[in-house]
């Protein structure tokens, strides 16, 4: 089964854990990148992202996107920001058609799990095959391999 993993991260964390996951599936990466990068200051991160989800904002990418009718499965991996996807992958998510396809998210986090996030992800993307997210903070390699 070909699997991608395409994943955003702000300060390395989630890049990890995508590297890491990418490695024990043997699966293609590729990173999501906005055209304009967040400030790395937490606060004015912060205030970007609550500004950006009240606005339902599609921040423009800087990437092209990856050709996924080569891939059987996508695993999406971000940070949580403010309880929730940062909105740049949403941008990401409208451009590329998951309809049909097997897909689930990893993410990273102070403590926020991602339950509630993929709940709202299943509803604004109907189409695509959900599968049970992944909780990437301080995962095993036993837990990735169990993991879809
Ligand atoms: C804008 C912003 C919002 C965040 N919101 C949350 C949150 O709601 N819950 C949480 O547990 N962690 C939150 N965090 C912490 C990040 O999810 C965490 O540090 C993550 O592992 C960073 O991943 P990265 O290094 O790949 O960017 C937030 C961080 C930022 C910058």
């Amino acid at each position: 089964m070909s699997t991608l993993v395409i994943y955003f991260s702000q300060t390395g964390t989630t890049r990890a854990a995508a590297e890491k996951i990418a490695e024990i599936k043997k699966a293609d990466l590729v990173e999501i990148k906005p055209e304009r990068p967040y400030e790395m200051s937490y606060v004015k991160t912060v205030w970007t992202s609550m500004k950006e989800i009240l606005k339902k904002a599609r921040p423009a990418l800087a990437m092209e996107l990856p050709d996924i009718q080569k891939y059987d499965r996508i695993l999406i991996g971000f940070p949580v920001w403010c309880g929730t996807a940062p909105n740049v992958v949403l941008t990401l998510l409208d451009a590329l058609n998951l309809n049909g396809k097997h897909a689930a998210v990893f993410t990273t986090s102070g403590s926020t799990k991602p339950v509630k996030l993929a709940v709202k992800l299943k509803k604004a993307y109907p189409e695509t095959r959900w599968h049970k997210p992944l909780n990437a903070n301080g995962m095993t390699e036993e837990e990735v391999r169990d993991w879809m």
